[in-house]
């Protein structure tokens, strides 16, 4: 399968009034045609910035460097405006968490996908558009189309709106989907009806994925890998099934120890101890050590180099041994 997405030592600073807050560091990982990945972690550990980066859409305050930031074989770093609005939308369609705010108030949902069809299919004319605007809201779900064509966002739910969202993020067959947070502003129902509907639309369109989720019970059913990020840093990837059944680093345990249920058991819940560090003033060695139950005085000298086996990484010197746990 051909490689679509390839980055290479990312890091991300900004420039704050208190000094560079270096956000991201040293992210490395590649998505595949058709493939699905998770990315998870807690708030603020670099999940949105590492996709806006790869969407070009970082505030002016942001420093990214990088080895690598490929999409199918172009570079991505320090690409021109214009260049940019060609990767956007044509072959990377991006979704956010809050619909409501991501619509225009002011223009019926036709408008507003008609609008990018305008810009990235040039060629079609305005019956063919308005076709396509039709197939796409059939696409995604949302009933009796042709009346909602002139309805403006507030006369539409939350999920309604999401599925607007997502059709306008899938108007010009983009090869990428990123979707970051999309179901955390909706409730429990309609979250579990747009995860089926992306996973549907990935399947039939053959789109990749990327899934921005705090929460690894979400992506667990509907990623082939995930990467598990703390404190701006990948501290642990590998195939879903493997990181969720035996996870390695101590971080990626406390994640899934502190999700209700999860194990089916009637274990107690845990809950991480601590907070992230600041990014101004970061700490030596593991960025974890400070929460973890498996810290040695070795985690806080240096940081630990990510280890890679088959095709799974971990920063850790003292990994958890799970037993796999298999329902
Ligand atoms: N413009 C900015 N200036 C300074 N710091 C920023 C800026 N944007 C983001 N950051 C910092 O970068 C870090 C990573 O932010 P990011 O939004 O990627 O986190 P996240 O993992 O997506 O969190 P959440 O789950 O809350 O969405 C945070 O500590 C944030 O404060
Ligand atoms: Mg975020």
């Amino acid at each position: 399968m051909e490689k679509l997405l390839d980055v290479k030592n990312l890091s991300i600073s900004f420039e704050t009034k208190k000094g560079i807050a270096h956000a991201v560091r040293n992210v490395s990982f590649e998505v595949y045609e058709g493939e699905t990945l998770g990315v998870v972690g807690e708030s603020g550990c670099g999940k949105s910035i590492t996709n806006l980066a790869i969407m070009g859409l970082l505030p002016e305050n942001a420093i990214v460097k990088a080895d690598r930031l490929n999409f199918k074989g172009t570079e991505l770093l320090n690409l021109n405006e214009k260049s940019w609005q060609e990767i956007r939308g044509e072959k990377i369609g991006m979704i956010f968490q809050d619909p409501m705010s991501s619509l225009n108030p002011c223009y019926t949902v036709e408008y507003q996908i008609d609008e990018v069809l305008k810009i990235h299919k040039p060629e079609l004319n305005k019956e063919q558009r308005k076709e396509k605007v039709l197939s796409l809201l059939k696409d995604v779900g949302i009933p009796a189309p042709n009346e909602r064509l002139k309805s403006y966002p507030h006369e539409l739910s939350g999920g309604m709106s999401q599925r607007v969202m997502i059709a306008m993020a899938i108007a010009c067959d983009p090869k990428l989907l990123i979707a970051d947070e999309p179901t955390t502003a909706l409730d429990v129902t309609v979250q579990g009806q747009i995860l089926d509907l992306l996973s549907k639309l990935q399947k039939t369109k053959a789109m990749a994925v990327i899934f921005v989720s705090h929460d690894l019970s979400v992506v667990r059913d509907i990623t082939d890998k995930i990467q598990v990020m703390y404190a701006g840093e990948v501290i642990e990837s590998g195939s879903t099934e493997e990181v969720i059944n035996e996870p390695r680093h101590p971080y990626t345990k406390g994640l899934l120890d502190s999700i209700p249920n999860f194990h089916k058991k009637n274990t107690e819940l845990y809950s991480i101890p601590g907070i992230v560090p600041d990014l101004l003033n970061r700490p030596n060695g593991c960025q974890f050590a400070k929460r973890c139950f498996n810290r040695s005085d070795d985690c806080e000298e240096a940081l630990p180099n990510i280890e890679q086996r088959d095709n799974r990484s971990l920063r850790c010197l003292h990994p958890v041994v799970t037993e796999g746990i298999k329902e």
